[in-house]
């Protein structure tokens, strides 16, 4: 597992690479699976909505090696106290890894949350079935 600060590293390292160019708002993840640490940075679009946050686009990488089972993740901006995760993150989070341990840092302080807790009465698959 890796340590807490190497994580924060590597969100730091991955907003680096942010494609903000519309909002200026640059944000890094780290997503941790059971065998590796995948990085992603937000990525806009002209067409503001097709816009990609930094943790899907660490998701996505994951679940496109075959990764299936995830711990934590960090989340940072330096331009935020703390960034929280929107709406949609969380959602898509949920449905791959409910028991995740959602770490937002400013790069400075960290503050960690149980995904469950951050969308409570989640949808998810079983509601799909009666
Ligand atoms: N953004 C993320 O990448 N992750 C978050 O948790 C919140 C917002 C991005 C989307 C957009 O590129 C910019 O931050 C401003 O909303």
């Amino acid at each position: 597992m890796d340590d807490i600060q190497n994580l924060i590293k590597k969100a730091r390292e991955a907003s680096g690479f942010s494609q903000c160019r519309y909002s200026g708002f640059p944000v890094g993840a780290a997503l941790e699976s059971e065998h590796k640490v995948y990085s992603g940075c937000n990525i806009e679009s002209s067409s503001y909505s097709l816009t990609i946050c930094a943790e899907r686009v660490a998701l996505a990488k994951a679940i496109s090696e075959g990764e299936t089972s995830f711990k934590r993740i960090v989340i940072y901006a330096a331009k935020a106290d703390f960034c929280p995760p929107c709406g949609a993150c969380r959602q898509l989070l949920y449905d791959y890894a409910p028991e995740l341990q959602v770490i937002l840092t400013d790069g400075k302080n960290h503050q960690t949350y149980n995904l469950s807790d951050l969308l409570p009465i989640a949808f998810e698959e079983s509601k799909l079935k009666k």
